[in-house]
């Protein structure tokens, strides 16, 4: 009923023409019709090459960031009407890291968030707790308020186009995954929140993405469950090699 959705974040990684070169290497070993949705998301410079390669391909583009304005004097910021012109679908919004080194805070991912839609982007809110967090049973707390004040002001109709990507921080590139059945039970939680903010309808719509050290021999056991709709890859999204498989998971060729 949900189709995976499994998105490649490469973060600050790749040169223009190594990007150039994963996407055409990407598309020789990438089905017409996946039963898998693939978005590919490079740094800003990328878009315009990655998204010609792309283009008639079943991968999607997205972007890692967002502004919350259209135009104006915001040296360095890129808007969602950029974005678009380029053939983007998809953009990551509050990645933990840009919430950790670039003090991004719930208010102003809601703002990026809801200019995104705005312009009928497809948005990947990412959610999830620190070690400490963790450590101290606050998980379900921290994603409560940042899914909350994330989602503020959003719509029904708007919530068909945002994806959550439940990403524990301590899991992050470190080789440490939460486990399938505890990665689940929060995906679960996050479902009921959505069905609490919105209806039940739209909390069973919703995809769900695990993000944390997922790699191909995680991805099968990660997908088995039922609340777990895809995943948000980083280091193991930047080989093809390796990518491929997460998108073929539980597949034997
Ligand atoms: P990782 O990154 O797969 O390298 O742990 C995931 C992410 O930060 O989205």
């Amino acid at each position: 009923m949900r189709k995976p959705l499994m998105t490649a974040n490469w973060k600050m990684n790749k040169t223009v023409s190594e990007a150039v070169g994963f996407a055409n290497n990407l598309k020789l070993v990438l089905r017409d019709a996946q039963d898998v949705e693939v978005v590919i998301c490079p740094t800003f410079v990328a878009l315009s090459e990655v998204s010609k390669i792309l283009e008639g391909s079943s991968a999607k583009l997205g972007a890692q960031n967002v502004y919350m304005q259209e135009n104006g004097a915001y040296t360095g910021e890129v808007s969602p009407l950029m974005l678009k012109e380029l053939g983007c679908k998809y953009v990551i919004i509050g990645h933990s890291e840009r919430r950790e080194y670039f003090k991004e805070d719930n208010e102003l991912i809601n703002a990026k968030l809801k200019l995104a839609l705005k312009y009928q982007l497809r948005t990947i809110l990412c959610v999830g707790e620190t070690l400490a967090e963790y450590q101290n049973n606050q998980t379900i707390d921290i994603v409560k308020a940042e899914i909350r004040e994330g989602l503020a002001g959003v719509d029904k109709e708007q919530m068909g186009r945002v994806t959550i990507a439940y990403e524990p921080i301590w899991a992050i590139g470190t080789g440490k995954t939460a486990t399938p059945n505890d990665a689940n039970k929060v995906h679960k939680i996050i479902r009921k929140i959505i069905s609490d903010m919105f209806d039940i309808k739209t909390g069973e719509k919703m995809r769900i993405q695990y993000g944390g050290s997922v790699k191909p021999d995680n991805i099968s056991a990660l997908m088995e469950q039922s609340d777990i709709d895809g995943a948000l890859v980083g280091g193991a999204s930047l080989s093809v090699e390796s990518f491929i498989k997460i998108i073929n998971y539980g597949k034997k060729d």
